[in-house]
């Protein structure tokens, strides 16, 4: 009787000691605090490419401390909810576009400026650089904590009514825009009708033809296959869109240093492995496009727009300042 009661004793006294030391350590159990992280694409997309690396990282980095439990294609809602509940502390962790981040930090609208960045060098540069680091550091007065630009790719134009070949096609078209005002003013000064919407809406509209169109990087046309639902593309490049790796104040608050340094290194191995993702996807993603039956307008005269939008311009250096703008525009 006692020899085989001996083992189950010390088998529980052990699980009960190492339980209490990783209680004592403020670690936790064996599986790792869960970190939940939301994002709006699936997890085949630029976005899980990020949310993977990052997961990978963290565990490494923590010694397994923390486990990521992932929520791709908008499972937590669209991303005003995702940011509001970073902000609440409902949520851990996020990846998510500039589309509805300047209701929360006004100073990203900038980034969201159409033409503002000559190329993905350029554009990666400025975000890199100082210009990109302040405007993370901008997030915690807003109650989020931002650690590294990741990227989307540049947004062009898609629609159902015709071919996009220059301004005056723009004309009357209802183009699905992101809850964002630079954008919307954007649309509106080409002669669009620019209609904000969150994301998990916008497939349904455009298959019931409340809107026309949308415009998303090749990154969201190929994953989100939007060939399905919109007929003409047109490779606008118009704006230039990153991606922001966000934790909760809350959580943050909770991480010690060591742990901070780890979330931090692995939100920005994150941004990396998004960049090469859209990097592949950029080279292949308008011959699927093509293949899968999309009209395709490969080139526009982005002065023609650029000169069209010289109102909205007008009103974006009153916004953000032109000394700023033009630091941008003189970043190598
Ligand atoms: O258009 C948007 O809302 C965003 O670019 C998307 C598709 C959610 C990806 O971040």
């Amino acid at each position: 009787m006692h020899m085989t009661r001996r083992p189950l004793v010390a088998a529980l006294a052990t699980t009960l000691v190492a339980a209490t030391a990783s209680l004592a350590g403020g670690t936790a159990f064996a599986q790792g605090k869960e970190v939940k992280i939301g994002y709006a694409l699936a997890v085949n997309s630029h976005f899980g490419a990020a949310a993977n690396t990052w997961a990978e990282a963290v565990d490494q980095g923590t010694n397994g401390a923390y486990k990521f439990k992932q929520f791709p294609s908008s499972a937590l809602g669209g991303e005003r909810e995702l940011i509001e509940g970073l902000q609440l502390g409902t949520v851990e962790a996020a990846v998510v576009s500039t589309g509805a981040l300047s209701n929360f930090v006004p100073d990203v609208g900038l980034v969201d400026i159409p033409f503002l960045f000559r190329d993905t060098q350029h554009a990666r540069a400025v975000m890199d650089g100082a210009f990109g680091q302040e405007l993370l550091a901008k997030f915690q007065k807003r109650g989020l904590v931002a650690l590294a630009w990741g990227e989307q790719g540049f947004r062009h134009l898609s629609n159902n009514k015709h071919a996009v070949n220059g301004v005056a096609d723009l004309k009357g078209l209802k183009i699905r825009v992101t809850e964002n005002p630079v954008h919307i003013t954007a649309f509106r000064t080409l002669g669009a009708s620019p209609t904000p919407m969150s994301w998990p809406e916008v497939i349904g509209a455009l298959q019931q033809g409340t809107i026309d169109g949308q415009e998303n990087p090749v990154s969201v046309l190929t994953s989100a296959k939007l060939w399905q639902v919109q007929k003409h593309l047109t490779l606008t490049s118009h704006v230039y869109a990153p991606m922001a790796l966000l934790v909760s104040p809350s959580f943050w608050g909770s991480l010690n240093a060591s742990q901070k340094a780890a979330f931090t290194e692995g939100a920005k191995k994150g941004a990396i492995a998004s960049r090469a993702f859209v990097d592949t996807v950029e080279k292949k993603g308008i011959e699927e496009a093509r293949a899968n039956g999309m009209k395709v307008v490969d080139k526009v005269d982005q002065a023609a727009f650029r000169a069209a939008l010289e109102p909205a311009y007008k009103e974006y250096a009153k916004k953000f300042g032109q000394k700023t703008l033009d630091a941008i525009t003189a970043t190598k």
